[in-house]
């Protein structure tokens, strides 16, 4: 039996989704029941746990064979914490295959805020003698898409303290398809580490060029500084958004997002979704 965490969530839902498609035996792992995922149907069958609640991580595990662990999605200190208890759960639970979805800027001399979490359920996962399988994921073209682009249409000026920097962004939609393309096999996968990329790399001129192209609305890109985009944010969001979102920026400053792999083609048999292609089904949705 599979289990894939998040299942409420957008990557776990349709990941979930995709397995059930194929028959195969899978449940979803939800805090709460009345929230599932990606348009999962009514009788999806989940079961309750939370990352703050090893107890019901133990008992949600019971019977498992693959994991499917999406990360966790809250502050640095506690995505630490809930991902600890997960992987203590699996080992308690004797769980086979575990496999992770971490990030491609794992670096150690990152700047990114969230990078030491992946980096340590990385090591937490090496450590545990279950076998793993991680995905490190590039950043998703929804980020660029509904974090970025999106509310720069409403001043046609998209700024962020990025440089030249260049991303080659990944869809969710696409993780997920890996995620469970995992699962089906997960013995094969044992050990391996996949760089899940999209299929170019670009810059956040290239990014406003195609969303502008995509969705007929003016937008330009003018790269601004680390100060001034820190005033900007912590206007607008509360901690630690201001810092995770400046660091994600001078990472990708750096290159750390920039290479575009085979992964994803390698491990799905498909192309991974361009970002034209990713905005222009955004649009059409
Ligand atoms: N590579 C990137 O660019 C990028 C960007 C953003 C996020 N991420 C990572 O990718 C993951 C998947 O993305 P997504 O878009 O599917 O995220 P999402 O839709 O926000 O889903 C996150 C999931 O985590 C669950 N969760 C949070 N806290 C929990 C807890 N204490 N116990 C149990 N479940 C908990 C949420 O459950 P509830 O519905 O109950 O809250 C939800 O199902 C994220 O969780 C994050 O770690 C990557």
């Amino acid at each position: 039996m599979i289990l894939v965490t998040g299942a409420s969530g957008y990557v776990g839902g349709k990941a979930l989704a995709a397995l059930l498609r194929q028959g195969l035996p899978a449940v979803g792992m939800v805090r709460n029941v009345d929230r599932r995922g990606a348009g999962l149907p009514a009788q999806t069958p989940l079961r309750v746990a939370d990352y703050d609640d090893p107890a019901s991580l133990r008992r949600a595990f019971d019977g498992i064979t693959t994991l499917l662990f999406v990360s966790s999605d809250v502050t640095a200190r506690d995505m630490l914490r809930h991902h600890a208890h997960v992987i203590e759960a699996a080992v308690s639970q004797k769980i086979r295959s575990v496999v992770f979805t971490s990030i491609i800027d794992i670096d150690a001399q990152s700047p990114f805020y969230f990078t030491p979490v992946y980096r340590d359920a990385e090591r937490g996962l090496r450590e545990s003698g279950l076998a793993w399988t991680i995905l490190r994921c590039g950043l998703y073209s929804d980020l660029v898409l509904n974090e970025w682009i999106k509310p720069a249409l409403l001043t046609g000026t998209l700024s962020l303290p990025t440089g030249a920097g260049q991303i080659a962004a990944i869809s969710r939609d696409d993780v997920a398809l890996a995620l469970a393309t995992v699962a089906t096999s997960p013995i094969k996968h044992a050990g391996k580490i996949y760089e899940l990329t999209g299929p170019e790399s670009l810059s956040l001129h290239d990014f406003a060029k195609v969303a502008a192209s995509a969705l007929a609305r003016p937008l330009r890109f003018i790269p601004c500084s680390p100060a001034d985009f820190l005033q900007r944010a912590s206007a607008e969001m509360k901690d630690p958004w201001p810092h995770a979102y400046s660091t994600l920026c001078r990472s990708i400053a750096e290159g750390r997002y920039q290479r575009a792999t085979d992964a994803y083609e390698r491990l799905t048999g498909h192309s991974p979704t361009s970002f034209e292609r990713f905005v222009r089904d955004a649009a059409s949705d």
